[in-house]
């Protein structure tokens, strides 16, 4: 019997329920909008969807909820995200290669605990960690892994993600605990990010490398609209409970519970007793890898039993009681249509592939460096052949080989060229160095190449400056430096070919913008040899202003800490080429800042007066991120190895710094030695 409209307690059962239909009819418009580009109302009607909602909320302020519409941040949100220490801190995982490492760690694992071990074997999912703070059951906070011990605030990111729930599903027979927290992955499916690419193209924006950086991309947006129209996906697979007792006694029985309040599980998940199933396990997960919809790079296998995992503890870097697998790159096959020069602007002329596009290791590849002369002859990869692809280090498309059982009869190795494709000057190759050069400064090509880096996102980011643009800028004659880029103006750009108004409004705002980016990237910008952003940064900040370089002697550049007599040497000379002086007339001209602040670096952290170099990649880490770490603790990042350097860190495929370390013995560490030293500090 419905009871009379004047019945307090009735109005607000039916306000209650008509917010709740309100919010889910305003999330489906917003799915419309947002995901499938589909919206069916028009602005007016979701308007008055949202005033509905806002004018209940406020009659009953109980009925706000945090994952509400109407608590959402507006489209420009905060300028950057806030720190979040995570309450338990979040680990990465060791590897093993093979099945031997596998078995290896199986064996380890067994000695710390009596009785049988069962495992969990899961896809390894090539995305982003993510934690999820839940109170009460709704999602507080999500926060991205960061460093492991401190992470982004990204809630209002990761609220758009439809599989993250926002309230859990929770019966008074089956309460969650009071606070929890669940981790997992945030990725994009290929099709998504297929998609993404396809309109970043026809919008003219930059397109993602791969579907891991499109995802981290997307999450790292300041405005939350713009991740609610990425189509990002969520694998929950870790909870950790710090308030309320956990929920199950095992990791298998633990994923149940979670899909049964809401969470999406990997279906790939499975349990096992011994160690040579998990090993078929991994070995079928790699068969499945292309066929999943989503990234992977490996299996992550786990110990299933939780009074074990504690048992089994964890290191500063990884538990104990979990592996990685990581599987091998991927080959495959494809034709080689031909061999490149592309030249540099240095006047490198570095051999590239042309091959028949292929796709191996998430995405289609169509060229790939042969780095210089001697490694095309040392391959000997012939236009025509059909050769071996693979991503080297599962990022860098690299030409393993010929199949020589396919090669065409009378097939002849490939010479390298005696003349500069673009502007036809002799190639030269000085006595024992690896690469060619083309000597003419004039050489159009080399003017393309410094200015594209000029502009490119290490040094000015000047968006909408690439290359094609460039080339175009160069030949029709308004660019020959980079100083030029400055006097680009939207009259002169207009009568080109493929340049509506629009266009080249948005390029002279974006060459205006970066006049601000200050002296360091400016003289990251000019591209002198062997002066990178690292060594750039340091001079910049050691003289606070470009004409106080430009007086600088070689003597007093080698006094920076990082600068070396071969940087010293080098800068110095760019500053005395007419030249290298003629551009930076024109930028100084144009009102470029070039100056920098002088401010000393953090002071009192556990690293303070110590040096790192890096070299190599590092598993988890980009180099910003573990440069900004040790910044962060106090120490210092350079550029060069000298009897100075505290550490030397090397990743994988660490270059000659590594070589220059161990002859000056400055005491190297691999990935986990630095993972040790940033947690626990300097031995001494
Ligand atoms: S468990 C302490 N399970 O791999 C154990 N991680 O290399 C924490 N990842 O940062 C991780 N899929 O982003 C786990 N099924 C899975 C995973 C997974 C992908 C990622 C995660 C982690 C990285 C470590």
């Amino acid at each position: 019997m419905p009871a009379p409209a004047s019945d307090p307690s009735t109005d607000r059962r039916a306000d209650e329920q008509r917010a709740a239909a309100l919010r889910a009819e305003i999330a489906e418009h917003d799915e419309r909008y947002y995901v499938l580009d589909e919206p069916s109302v028009s602005d007016a009607e979701y308007d008055a969807l949202m005033r509905e909602l806002r004018e209940l909320e406020a009659r009953h302020p109980d009925l706000v909820v945090p994952e509400s519409p109407t608590q959402r941040p507006g489209g420009a949100a905060a300028a950057t995200f806030a720190p979040v220490v995570h309450d338990v801190a979040m680990r990465s995982l060791d590897n093993a290669f093979d099945d031997a490492d596998l078995v290896a760690w199986s064996e380890r694992i067994a000695k710390l605990v009596p009785g049988p071990v069962a495992y969990v074997g899961e896809p390894k999912l090539d995305g982003l960690a993510i934690s999820l703070l839940y109170v009460d059951g709704r999602l507080v906070r999500a926060a991205t892994r960061g460093d492991g011990v401190t992470g982004e605030d990204v809630t209002a990111n990761v609220a758009t993600i439809a599989s993250v729930p926002a309230v859990l599903k929770a019966t008074k027979a089956a309460p969650v605990p009071a606070r929890m927290e669940v981790r997992g992955e945030i990725f994009m499916p290929l099709e998504a990010f297929a998609a993404l690419n396809r309109r970043q193209g026809e919008a003219g924006d930059r397109l993602f490398a791969n579907p891991r950086n499109a995802a981290a991309g997307s999450l790292r947006q300041k405005d939350a609209t713009v991740t609610a129209s990425r189509a990002l996906d969520f694998y929950a697979y870790q909870a950790e409970v710090t308030d309320g007792t956990l929920p199950a006694d095992s990791h298998h029985a633990m994923l149940t519970w979670l899909q049964r309040v809401g969470f999406p599980v990997n279906p790939h998940i499975e349990r096992f007793t011994d160690i040579a199933a998990v090993a078929e396990f991994c070995a079928r997960v790699e068969a499945q890898r292309h066929s999943l919809g989503y990234d992977i790079d490996g299996a992550v296998v786990k110990v299933d039993d939780l009074a074990q995992r504690a048992e089994m503890g964890s290191t500063a870097r990884a538990p104990r009681w979990a592996i990685a697998f990581k599987f091998p790159p991927e080959e495959k096959t494809t034709v080689l249509r031909d061999i490149g020069v592309s030249i540099g602007r240095t006047g490198r002329a570095t051999p590239y592939a042309v091959l028949e596009p292929v796709f191996v290791g998430g995405s289609t590849v169509e060229f790939a460096t042969l780095h210089n002369p001697d490694e095309v002859a040392r391959k000997d990869v012939r236009p025509g052949d059909t050769v071996t692809v693979r991503k080297a280090g599962d990022v860098i498309p690299e030409v393993v080989g010929p199949v020589l059982a396919k090669r065409p009869k009378r097939s002849k190795p490939w010479t390298f060229p005696a003349e500069c494709p673009s502007c036809g000057g002799p190639l030269v190759r000085l006595g024992d160095e690896a690469d060619a050069h083309c000597v003419n400064v004039e050489c159009s090509a080399q003017r393309v190449a410094r200015i594209v880096y000029f502009a490119g996102r290490g040094a000015m980011d000047i968006e909408g400056l690439g290359e094609e643009r460039v080339r175009q800028f160069v030949d029709a004659g308004l660019l020959v430096d980079p100083g030029d880029i400055y006097a680009l103006t939207v009259e002169r750009l207009v009568p080109l070919e493929r340049m509506a108004a629009k266009s080249a409004e948005n390029l002279v705002a974006a060459v205006a913008a970066s006049k601000a980016q200050g002296l360091a990237r400016v003289l990251t910008g000019l591209g002198v040899r062997h002066f990178g952003p690292t060594a750039a940064q340091a001079v910049a900040r050691a003289y606070g202003d470009l004409d106080r370089i430009a007086a600088a002697s070689v003597e007093e550049l080698t006094a920076i800490e990082g600068i070396g007599p071969v940087i010293a040497e080098s800068i110095h000379a760019a500053f005395a080429s007419p030249a290298n002086r003629r551009v930076l007339d024109k930028l100084r001209a144009a009102g470029l800042d070039l100056t920098a602040p002088t401010a000393p670096a953090a002071t009192g952290g556990a690293l303070e007066g110590r040096t790192f170099v890096l070299t190599g990649t590092l598993d988890d880490l980009t180099r910003d991120e573990a440069a900004a770490l040790i910044e962060a603790q106090g120490g210092k990042v350079t550029g060069s190895v000298s009897k100075k350097t505290s550490y030397v860190v090397a990743g994988a495929s660490p270059g000659s710094k590594l070589t220059k370390a161990e002859s000056l013995g400055v005491p190297v560490l691999d990935g986990d030695a630095f993972a040790r030293l940033l947690a626990h500090g300097p031995e001494d």
